[in-house]
């Protein structure tokens, strides 16, 4: 479908968009943050970690009427194997896509393009041991989806997820996450008992008093990180990285691994460590 088959004056929620889904769930995290679930078109295969283009219909233009699909990047946070769809955003008061989509509510319908891609997956990177996973804010997201993935913890003996933020109300999404994670009966019956031991989550914050405070960048500096998990280090032989979060922190997480020998690789060449912005942020 073009773009032009999409024009309409109809309010949003009651257009049939070209691409539409359908929302069967949102959840405010706080005034900053949420989280919603679609509907997963019939034919949409992804690897867990990648993204899709989503959004809404633009305001009409002043002169045709016309509204053309406003897009942006997002993570998938639900697993491949879910048969719905969910996103975890940033509300950006005026932001042209997130100062509307903050107010979807349950059976409005979003554009959703059916063609994933992304960095942020297992054939990315070699077999290695212990995969970290290195978020600020919403670029947890692609990491939901990771840690939901049976792969995970078939390919790995540990794995890291370390979050970011600010304030404490903004690493809730996560913390919820591991607890469904660690409690997930089909996930269980699928990799065992105790397969959940093998997730480690290392949530800091940096301008709210939490049990853990500072940038992981610093942390990892520092040696906080591995005197807390008691690890050695790291190394290209055992740890393999995905990184998401803003462009300065994606930045200043490379410069560590590199340092540490791991190597940036990608779908077409795998190596140590992968790396994706949080696109909406
Ligand atoms: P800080 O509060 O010290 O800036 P933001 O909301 O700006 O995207 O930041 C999300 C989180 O990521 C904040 O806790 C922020 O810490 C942290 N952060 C931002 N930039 C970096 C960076 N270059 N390295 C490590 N952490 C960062």
């Amino acid at each position: 479908m073009t773009e032009q088959t999409a024009v309409t004056e109809q309010p949003v929620s009651k257009v049939i968009l070209p691409d539409a889904q359908t929302v069967t769930s949102v959840k405010h995290w706080n005034d900053r943050l949420f989280s919603f679930r679609v509907t997963r078109p019939a034919s949409l295969r992804f690897r867990s970690g990648e993204f899709v283009m989503i959004g809404l219909l633009g305001d009409p233009h002043p002169e045709t009427g016309k509204q053309k699909p406003l897009l942006r990047a997002y993570s998938i946070a639900s697993p491949a194997w879910d048969e719905e769809l969910e996103f975890y955003s940033i509300k950006v008061q005026d932001g042209p896509l997130t100062s509307k989509l903050q107010h979807i509510q349950p059976g409005d319908q979003i554009i959703l393009r059916p063609k994933p891609v992304g960095t942020l997956v297992h054939d990315a990177l070699l077999p290695g041991k212990r995969l970290w996973l290195f978020a600020t804010g919403t670029g947890i997201a692609p990491f939901a989806s990771l840690i939901r993935e049976p792969q995970t913890y078939e390919d790995y003996d540990q794995i890291i997820l370390t979050h970011t933020t600010r304030e404490v109300s903004e690493l809730q999404y996560g913390k919820e996450l591991v607890e469904s994670v660690r409690t997930d009966e089909l996930l269980s019956e699928l990799m065992g008992e105790g397969f959940a031991d093998k997730l480690v989550y290392y949530p800091t914050t940096t301008r709210e008093e939490s049990p853990k405070m500072g940038r992981i960048t610093d942390l990892l500096k520092d040696g906080t990180v591995f005197k807390d998990l008691g690890i050695e280090g790291l190394s290209p032989e055992t740890d393999r990285g995905m990184v998401c979060g803003s462009l300065p922190f994606n930045k200043d997480i490379m410069e560590i691994l590199e340092g540490a020998g791991l190597r940036e690789g990608a779908n077409s060449e795998p190596a140590e460590f992968v790396v994706e912005k949080a696109f909406v942020g």
